[in-house]
């Protein structure tokens, strides 16, 4: 066992959700994610003991999807979106001034464990592009200069908690279609802040 008790017993909240334990793959996975930053041996181990299928299947699942990470990332991941919608917004731009403040490559992380840069496939913003996740909390309608404010900001502020609506307000632009309900969950870590997972630092 290389999970802490209180992991598993949320990895067990989470199991009890589905009719059948199998398909609590992808949700344990970022639970994983949440303990190293990235899904490590030992966790696949733990998974496919927890819910009964082989350490391949749990390992080809996590290597499958690109927002599971093989190696640890920093405390911000910046996923700036290169597709099609995006690209025609001049996201190119917004990649190079990421790029050039960050000062990494795609998929690197920075000496301090600080930022990691991505350039991703579209993030389902495309009517705000060019759009940004930081941790998976998306920013729309973002500009070259914007993108190197809220880089910045990251830096000096060290937010323990990214909300994407905070973000939005602050560095954004033009959205997609009004979000309505608020986000007050945000994400701790390059882990989607879903309440599921108790990312949040607001419990209910
Ligand atoms: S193409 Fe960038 S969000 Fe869809």
């Amino acid at each position: 066992m290389s999970w802490e008790t209180e992991r598993l017993e949320k990895a067990k909240q989470i199991i009890e959700m589905y009719p059948q334990k199998r398909s609590a793959l992808g949700p344990l996975l970022y639970l994983a994610q949440d303990k190293d930053g990235y899904i490590s041996n030992e966790s696949i181990v733990e998974i496919s003991g927890l819910i009964g299928i082989t350490e391949v299947q749990v390992q080809s699942v996590a290597s499958f999807y690109s927002m599971y990470k093989q190696e640890p990332t920093g405390k911000y991941l910046l996923s700036v979106c290169k597709s099609i919608s995006c690209e025609i917004s001049n996201s190119s731009d917004v990649i190079n001034s990421v790029k050039n403040f960050t000062g990494l490559s795609n998929n690197e992380t920075d000496d301090e464990n600080f930022f990691t840069y991505e350039s991703v496939e579209c993030i389902g913003a495309c009517g705000g592009a060019p759009a940004i996740q930081i941790n998976y909390e998306t920013v729309e309608g973002l500009t070259p200069d914007k993108a190197v404010d809220l880089c910045k900001w990251l830096k000096e502020e060290e937010p323990e908690i990214v909300v994407a609506d905070e973000l939005q307000d602050k560095f954004g632009g033009v959205k997609s279609f009004d979000w309505a309900i608020a986000d007050n969950n945000g994400a701790t870590s390059p882990v989607p802040g879903f309440q599921t997972y108790d990312t949040s630092k607001e419990k209910k």
